[in-house]
């Protein structure tokens, strides 16, 4: 885990990063929202950077900026693994939170890490839920890599909370979008939307502006994405190079032939980079 920043007054981020050779650095975000009810949103990966079990640092984050025990709401936009990591120690160090979720996702995590069924809230994108002091609205983001996706508007801090959306893969690491040179953003903007979202070459140009126009007519003046550090006043640039997405160069992964390229050059091995079958 990194040093926790606060992306407003009343919310902090818990960032970790993953280094992904020949690609760049990957934040993988979960945020605390200090609320009359608080809430967490997603629970960090399971494992860090260097392979090692995240749980204790992520909870050891967690208590760094808050009680667990004063937490409230558990909010998982979905279950892929780097969104639901601490989420089984969180649970009994949050004996009154409850879980913010799809069906969907419920189910996903039923075969690896299943959730009380009596601590689940179940809110579909569109729907709200009053916390007091504030409303938070499920909204299904432009992009996407899991079916079952939902993130959040909060309507106190006008955050959006985007899930996957969003994210980039970085040069290094930053606490605020805007520092990061434009043209790395941009560029690691777009290849993490072809890796996460790669449908996004089949869908219809039309049917996806009015996606982002919808972000647009939400007008959230603090983007926070699990993959990008905080976006305050961003939202143009972020939906402009998005909206680029669908025409981009489609990603192809490494074949074998790479990876015997990249293992010789990491071990110096030239002999390692033929490929045998
Ligand atoms: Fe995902
Ligand atoms: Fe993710």
């Amino acid at each position: 885990m990194e040093q926790t920043y606060k992306a407003a007054a009343d919310i902090d981020v818990l960032p970790m990063y993953f280094p992904i050779p020949g690609f760049g650095s990957l934040p993988i975000n979960a945020f605390v929202i200090k609320g009359e009810q608080p809430v967490l949103i997603d629970t960090g990966s399971p494992l860090d950077g260097d392979g090692a079990d995240s749980t204790e640092h992520f909870m050891d984050s967690l208590r760094s900026v808050i009680d667990p025990a004063d937490l409230k709401w558990i909010w998982i936009t979905h279950a892929d693994m780097d969104h639901v990591g601490s989420v089984q120690q969180i649970l009994k160090e949050a004996p009154d939170a409850k879980v913010v979720t799809t069906f969907l996702t419920v189910g996903r995590m039923s075969v690896f890490s299943p959730l009380p069924m009596d601590r689940v809230y179940l809110l579909n994108p569109g729907q709200s839920l009053d916390i007091g002091d504030r409303t938070l609205t499920s909204v299904q983001p432009p992009s996407f890599d899991a079916a079952d996706t939902a993130g959040l508007y909060d309507s106190k801090s006008k955050a959006f909370f985007s899930s996957d959306c969003f994210g980039a893969l970085l040069p290094g690491q930053a606490e605020a979008a805007g520092d990061i040179a434009q043209a790395d953003l941009e560029a690691g903007q777009l290849l993490w939307a072809t890796i996460d979202s790669p449908w996004l070459h089949k869908v219809d140009s039309t049917t996806f502006a009015a996606s982002l126009n919808a972000i647009r007519q939400m007008d959230p003046e603090l983007i926070l994405s699990s993959h990008l550090p905080a976006a305050r006043g961003m939202n143009e640039r972020l939906l402009g190079t998005l909206a680029t997405a669908p025409n981009a160069t489609p990603w192809v992964g490494p074949d074998q032939e790479a990876l015997m390229q990249m293992m010789a050059q990491i071990t110096g091995d030239e002999s390692r980079a033929e490929v045998t079958v």
